[in-house]
């Protein structure tokens, strides 16, 4: 494929020469006891949100990281597993595995608690991973898949799919985007490349996520990213972009489709102790639950005047039930 030539080259370069303004972090750097990143690892950090979440790192898991950048989350999730080839990292590019390393070994000069060994690299791509199936706790993926066009996002997703063992979850940061990018942006390679033009609708991202497999599908996060305005490209109106951050957990799906949290919470407020919904659901009084989307339908269609069902807020933090 022509346009995954142009992204390597794009990320040779960035390898080459740190791009401060490439990608666009909408998290604050994970500010950790005893964690030190070096200066050019921080310039190197092309993500558009945070995939390192300790609530995901509990059992010593093996996490994948692909798409490695400078190599920035590698060492936080290392800052977690504290392990022989605990991380291990996937990227095509040689400069930027070069690039990687390089800050690795400075980082070690920094961490006490950190051996370089904890990371293996290997030189390989999202779309054909290096790796057996059924062999990996946590995937991460932090602003590559949006790159992709759907065939190949696909076949990105089922990669990770395969190689997570069950209920190993992917985590992932993209940008999304409500209104569906015109054709000639979407096809500009270079473009796409720098991720401002790959980005989805939530909803269709979502849709791709659980096609796959993926049972239970949690949006963690939602923030304002980046503008396309009609002065800089060749569009009529201004597009907003939006950075997302996904859980997707590789569990059976239910027979009425993926379990996705969005946000939203159920509250019965009535005159009882609790509010049985005779499937599976108990409402404490006044007690907030997180529900999925499909559960808090299904409450709604009751058409109970002492049950509130709040509307997504996109900031869903475990708990709750499906
Ligand atoms: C936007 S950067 C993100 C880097 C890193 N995840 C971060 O947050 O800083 C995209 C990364 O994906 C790598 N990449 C490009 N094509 C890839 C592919 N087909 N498979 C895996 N990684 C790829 C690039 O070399 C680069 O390291």
């Amino acid at each position: 494929m022509k346009y995954l030539e142009k992204v390597e080259e794009v990320y040779k370069e960035a390898a080459l020469n740190p791009q401060k303004g490439l990608c666009c972090t909408t998290t604050p750097i994970w500010q950790l006891p005893g964690l030190s990143i070096p200066t050019k690892m921080l310039e190197m950090n092309y993500g558009c949100g945070s995939t390192v979440h300790p609530r995901d790192l509990s059992n010593n898991p093996t996490v994948l990281y692909v798409g490695i950048g400078g190599g920035m989350e590698l060492l936080q999730f290392s800052y977690f597993t504290r392990k022989i080839s605990s991380v291990i990292g996937v990227d095509p590019v040689q400069e930027m595995i070069t690039a990687c390393t390089q800050n690795l070994n400075e980082a070690e000069k920094h961490n006490d608690w950190f051996k370089k060994d904890f990371i293996k690299l290997y030189k390989g791509s999202a779309l054909d991973l290096p790796l057996n199936d059924n062999s990996i706790d946590v995937a991460a993926q932090n602003c590559l898949f949006n790159i992709f066009h759907e065939n190949e996002l696909v076949l990105a997703l089922k990669e990770i799919y395969r190689v997570l063992k069950a209920h190993g979850r992917l985590v992932l940061s993209d940008p999304i985007s409500e209104v569906e990018m015109p054709e000639k942006l979407k096809n500009d390679a270079n473009l796409r490349a720098l991720c401002l033009s790959g980005a989805l609708p939530l909803k269709k991202y979502i849709e791709l996520i659980s096609s796959i497999g993926f049972g239970t599908i949690e949006i963690r996060a939602k923030r304002p990213y980046r503008i396309l305005d009609n002065l800089h490209y060749d569009i009529d109106e201004n597009i907003f972009i939006e950075s997302i951050e996904i859980c997707a957990i590789k569990d059976q799906i239910p027979t009425d489709g993926a379990c996705v949290f969005t946000g939203k919470t159920a509250i019965y407020y009535g005159s009882e102790e609790l509010f049985d919904d005779n499937n599976g659901h108990m409402l404490l009084n006044n007690q907030p639950l997180a529900v999925c989307d499909k559960t808090a339908k299904a409450l709604e269609s009751l058409n109970r005047n002492d049950v509130f069902i709040s509307g997504s807020t996109f900031f869903y933090d475990g708990g709750g039930c499906c």
